[in-house]
């Protein structure tokens, strides 16, 4: 059973810190925007906006030390067998201090109480995934949806980030598919529903007749 917002999964990570890691609550929102768009104007991170982030919420874990927001990272699952690792950030201040590594225990220890067989992350620092067991792998090989969130980024056309997965189950590159993306997801265009006659189900009971007094 996973833990409620604001219960602590784990403890400080490092010997020093001070840290827990704790499922994200509507009160991390503003500060987790801040930090993932913070990297993102330097372009090392998607941006975020706060309907998406508010959307999946319940992927992200944060770090915290009392009412401060060291770090975040989300799982987000999109397959039956693979799971994605994103939105991992730690704000400069704090970096280099356990906390990367402590979120990225904790979501690899959710992938295995899913059920995930592989976990996939997007990257610039390959270093820091390989110290927590990920190998780097074919860009192609991963599901059709990871390729969503790609459509939004600059460099759609000449993606440079490095994928990279953890094998949760030994063996579980079978699960990859090893052909190309045929289309990218797209979302329609936004389209507002025709507003129609109320449908209302619940139609009050009839009034028994008034009786004369
Ligand atoms: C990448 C990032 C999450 C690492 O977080 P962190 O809290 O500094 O990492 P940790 O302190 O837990 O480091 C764990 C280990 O990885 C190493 N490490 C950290 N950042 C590294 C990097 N950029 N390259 C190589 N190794 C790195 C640390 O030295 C440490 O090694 P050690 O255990 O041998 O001492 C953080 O630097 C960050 O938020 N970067 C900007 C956003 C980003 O790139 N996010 C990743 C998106 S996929």
């Amino acid at each position: 059973m996973r833990n409620h917002p604001g219960e602590a999964i784990a403890p400080a990570a490092a010997d020093s810190a001070s840290f827990i890691v704790r499922p994200a609550q509507l009160s991390d929102v503003q500060p987790i925007l801040d930090l993932i768009n913070g990297y993102a104007a330097q372009e090392i991170m998607l941006p975020r906006n706060e309907v998406e982030l508010c959307e999946g919420l319940r992927d992200f874990l944060v770090a915290v030390d009392g009412d401060q927001l060291l770090g975040c990272g989300a799982l987000h699952l999109y397959t039956r067998h693979m799971a994605e690792l994103r939105s991992l950030a730690v704000s400069s201040e704090h970096t280099r201090s356990g906390v990367g590594q402590a979120l990225v225990r904790e979501l690899l220890d959710q992938a295995k109480e899913f059920g995930v067989d592989v976990v996939f992350v997007f990257t610039y620092v390959p270093g820091f995934f390989e110290k927590t067991g990920f190998h780097i792998i074919d860009r192609a090989s991963l599901p059709l949806k990871a390729w969503k969130d790609c459509l939004r980024c600059p460099k759609f056309t000449a993606c440079d980030e490095i994928a990279m997965a953890f094998m949760v189950t030994p063996g579980a590159e079978i699960y990859m598919s090893h052909e190309p993306p045929e289309l990218p997801y797209v979302e329609g265009p936004l389209i507002m529903p025709k507003l129609g006659q109320p449908r209302v189900l619940d139609k009050p009971k009839p009034r028994a007749p008034k009786r004369d007094k």
